[in-house]
């Protein structure tokens, strides 16, 4: 199955359970009981703010108990592999581990070797699943297209380091389910014809796809995993895959951008667009509370 106990990865998911899942989060009618005696752990062995805070309160709300691990002030930090410390943290009763990791496949290794419901909560490059729901949902939301999740005639392009990104990988398989048209944009270095896999459109030319989105999805470049070792200066970047005042200022009337955040303000967006009427990243993160209730909710119901 595409998602049962756990949720690993937006590669082949189903549209009408991702319709399901949408519809959930959107309604947020919740009693507040679903999860009662329940015990979710956070395992975060690299850093966040959205995810890890987000499935806390998702959690909370449902009536769950939270514990959270992180690298620093546990045993990773004197090397405890990832599977001992799983085994460990399984081993005192907890259902669910909200994994985030480095390491592409972690969550998924994770989950064969455990019994508890596993959510991945972002590995490596791979995939970062309950960000392209929060991405769907916010998507839906702005088109008002919150009664069949249908994002036919929606035209998304995802922009920035690509392939370096979990979040664009995810957001493929979501968005292609729901019937959007999807182009990925970057700079050569950060976007490669094999993208194509993902059944997107693949260009090198902001300003020739621009015009023509209702979504500019705008990626953080990822320092930390040499994302941005090949470029000239963050400064030649923002001059061409930028999200500047100007490139906005070109967008159809009601096209969205969107950025899953952390945010270099200056590099791939401006401040003052970040800021502006066009973004909606603080919706995204509104959006991140309502996905992940759902999501533990489906994991552990
Ligand atoms: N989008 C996202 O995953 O943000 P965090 O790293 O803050 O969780």
């Amino acid at each position: 199955m595409w998602m049962g106990k756990s949720l690993l990865s937006m590669d082949h998911a189903d549209a009408g359970a991702l319709r399901l899942l949408l519809s959930q989060a959107h309604a947020d009618a919740w009693r507040g009981d679903e999860l009662d005696g329940k015990v979710v752990a956070n395992l975060f062995f690299e850093d966040s703010t959205r995810t890890r805070v987000s499935f806390s309160i998702a959690a909370q709300t449902l009536g769950a108990k939270i514990v959270d691990l992180t690298s620093k002030g546990s045993s990773i930090a004197k090397g405890e592999t990832l599977l001992d410390t799983a085994w460990t943290i399984e081993a005192m009763g907890v259902d669910a581990m909200v994994v985030r990791a480095g390491q592409s496949g972690a969550a998924a290794l994770i989950d064969v070797h455990t019994k508890c419901s596993i959510v991945n909560a972002g590995d490596g490059t791979h995939q970062h699943p309950t960000q392209a729901l929060t991405d769907a949902l916010t998507i839906g939301r702005s088109f008002e297209r919150t009664d069949n999740w249908d994002f036919s005639g929606l035209k998304v392009a995802i922009v920035g380091d690509v392939v370096s990104s979990r979040v664009a990988r995810s957001n493929a398989g979501v968005l292609k389910a729901l019937g959007a048209e999807v182009v990925m944009v970057g700079p050569p270095s950060m976007v490669s014809g094999s993208l194509g896999v993902f059944g997107c459109g693949v260009s090198v030319d902001l300003d020739a796809v621009l015009g023509d989105v209702d979504v500019a999805m705008m990626l953080r470049i990822q320092f930390e995993r040499g994302g941005g070792s090949v470029l000239a200066s963050t400064r030649e970047y923002h001059a061409r895959y930028g999200m500047s005042v100007a490139r906005s200022e070109r967008m159809k009337s009601g096209a969205i951008v969107m950025h899953p955040g952390p945010m270099n303000r200056g590099v791939e967006i401006a401040p003052e667009v970040a800021d502006g009427e066009r973004s909606v990243v603080l919706e995204q993160v509104r959006g991140g509370v309502l996905v992940r209730k759902a999501v533990l909710a489906h994991c552990l119901g």
